[in-house]
Parts: C-alpha cells; structure tokens; sequence
C-alpha cells in the first residue's frame, strides 16, 4: 500500500503537536483536503484499551520489554482499523505519534536499543509514513515552558534525566531516517512553528 498521504507528528513533551495538528486540520477544512486525525497509542478501541494498561498506575512494574511489545500490538490494531482504511479511501491521515515514538522511548531513553525495538515492530515496517514532522524543542526550553504551567514540581530528577534521554532518542531516530523525517525547530514561538509546519505539510502533498 501506497503510504504517501500517512503522516506523523513527533516529539517530546510540550512541543506543541496538539497545536500544530489542530491548526493543520484548520488549514485542510479551508482547503476542502480530506483527513482524518488520530493518535498512538489509541485512536480505536481495542489500541485505546491498551493504551489504558500501560498508562494505568497499577502497572508501574510493567517491564520495557512488555511495555515496547504492548504498543506494537496497540500500532497495528489502529493501522489495519483506523490508519489503512482511511488512506484506502484517499484520505490524508494526520497521527499524532507512530513507531518513531517507541524508538525514541522504548529503543533509547529505556534502553532496549532501536534494533529490538525495530524487531517487535516487524510488521508495522511496511507500513511507515510518507512524512514525519519531528518538532524538535530543546529540554531545557520544554522545562521552562512546563514551569510556565506550574507543572515542574511534578518532574522530579529522575524524570528530568528521562526526558533528556527521549531528546536523544530523536535524534537517533533523524540518523536513521533522514529523508522521511523532517525536523521542525520547536524552540521558536508558537505561532513560527506552526507556519514551519503549515509550509512543509503543504509543500508534501502537492508533490
Ligand atoms: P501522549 O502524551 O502524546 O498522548 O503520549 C502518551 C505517552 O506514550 C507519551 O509519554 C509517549 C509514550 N509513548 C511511548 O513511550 N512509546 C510509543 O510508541 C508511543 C506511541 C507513545
């Protein structure tokens, strides 16, 4: 199957993809371009279900290895439910977050190392977005912009140290893809990378 019109949005905590998305979806309104937007983990019920087992607090002593294999198995129930069918029917597929996600997180940041994340997402490989947009914001401007919500206190060290893995995991995961993934300077207002976006995004489909 043709994945040209699936594409991903990518990046760490407090790097505006709810924004950026909600503004393209604005842009695609105006424009008359069929989309449909949706989400990892999640996006259908059964991913959603899933989602709710590794984010439950009742399972912090969930391994890696089960945590990476649970939103592999969360990824293909939402391809072949939500993401395939909607690209079979012409539409453009807006999803927040994909595989990029558990390379960054699963791969890096926890350890398991990208090929082993790679493995477990075997059957997603053939399915990988036409165009990735990976807003790239800086840990410590991520930080000042969660101290902006009140919300530091809540990141103790430990946290902070993760966070900074997830930021090199990116970087890995650009290495590895350097032509679907396109990186979008986070660090700039709001407002500029929201057009940075817009631009990209435009400039993609009408290829
Ligand atoms: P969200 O905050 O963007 O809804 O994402 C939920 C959390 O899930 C976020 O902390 C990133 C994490 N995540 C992974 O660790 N691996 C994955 O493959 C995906 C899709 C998300």
């Amino acid at each position: 199957m043709d994945m040209k019109n699936f594409i991903t949005f990518e990046g760490g905590e407090c790097s505006g993809k709810t924004t950026v998305i909600a503004k393209i979806c604005e842009k695609f309104e105006e424009l008359h371009i069929p989309y449909i937007t949706t989400r990892e983990p999640g996006g259908i019920r059964i991913a959603e279900d899933i989602r709710n087992i590794i984010l439950n607090v009742k399972n912090t002593d969930m391994t890696p290895q089960c945590e990476a294999l649970l939103y592999a198995a969360s990824r293909m129930q939402h391809l072949s439910q939500r993401v395939l069918p909607a690209i079979a029917e012409g539409k453009i597929v807006l999803c927040d977050r994909f595989l990029d996600s558990s390379l960054a997180y699963q791969g890096y940041a926890r350890g398991l190392g990208m090929e082993n994340v790679l493995t477990a997402n075997a059957f997603a490989l053939e399915y990988l977005p036409g165009l990735t947009l990976f807003i790239d914001v800086l840990p410590e401007v991520a930080l000042k912009r969660l101290e902006g919500r009140g919300k530091s206190d809540r990141l103790d060290l430990e946290k902070k140290e993760f966070h900074n893995k997830v930021y090199q995991g990116y970087q890995e995961v650009m290495k590895l893809y350097p032509k679907r993934v396109v990186r979008i300077d986070g660090n700039q207002p709001l407002e500029k990378v929201i057009e940075d976006c817009l631009k990209v995004v435009l400039e993609y489909i009408k290829k």
